[in-house]
């Protein structure tokens, strides 16, 4: 079965759940199963453990931001700083096929902030987002995006 490599953050769990769930979906649908690190966890005495990704893989990220309204405030990111040291680290941002935002909708026009200033810094595109956990709309929506960039790849 084909893995899809993806990085990703996750401090209180929404974005792991929608993970498994898109995993499951993925192999049920596709035949291709998730392969997903929570960068969070590569964190060691305070620093973030970065090194070369050799494949092509997509990036998961909530917002968390500092307050404010996204717009002239606020856009300090906060606890998911591991994530762009990995991306930013040697080549690791040319295998990025995408980043998937999340966010909650309380928060304007900062939902999923984050992941759109990843994607103008880093050079990529925002593939979609959700909010919270998603739902089974997110998840369909997602995976055929996903699958549709895989088969896109130059060889
Ligand atoms: C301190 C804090 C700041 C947040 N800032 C934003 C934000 O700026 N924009 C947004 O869309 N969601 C924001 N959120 C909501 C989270 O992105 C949302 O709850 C997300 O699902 C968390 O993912 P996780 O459970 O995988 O960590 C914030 C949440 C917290 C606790």
């Amino acid at each position: 079965m084909q893995t899809i490599q993806v990085y990703y953050i996750s401090l209180s769990g929404n974005t792991t759940s929608f993970l498994k769930n898109l995993d499951r979906y993925f192999q049920q649908e596709y035949q291709k199963k998730l392969k997903y690190v929570n960068v969070k966890n590569l964190v060691k005495d305070g620093k973030s453990l970065a090194f070369d990704i050799k494949k092509h893989y997509f990036a998961f990220l909530p917002s968390y931001l500092e307050g404010g309204n996204g717009i002239d405030t606020g856009d300090t990111e906060i606890l998911t700083t591991p994530l762009r040291q990995l991306i930013a680290y040697s080549k690791n941002r040319e295998y990025c096929l995408g980043i998937v935002g999340s966010g909650n909708r309380n928060f304007n026009k900062q939902f999923c902030l984050t992941a759109h200033q990843y994607a103008r810094e880093f050079g990529f595109s925002v593939l979609d987002e959700f909010e919270l956990k998603g739902t089974e709309t997110d998840i369909k929506r997602i995976a055929e995006k996903m699958d549709r960039q895989l088969t896109e790849i130059p060889v």
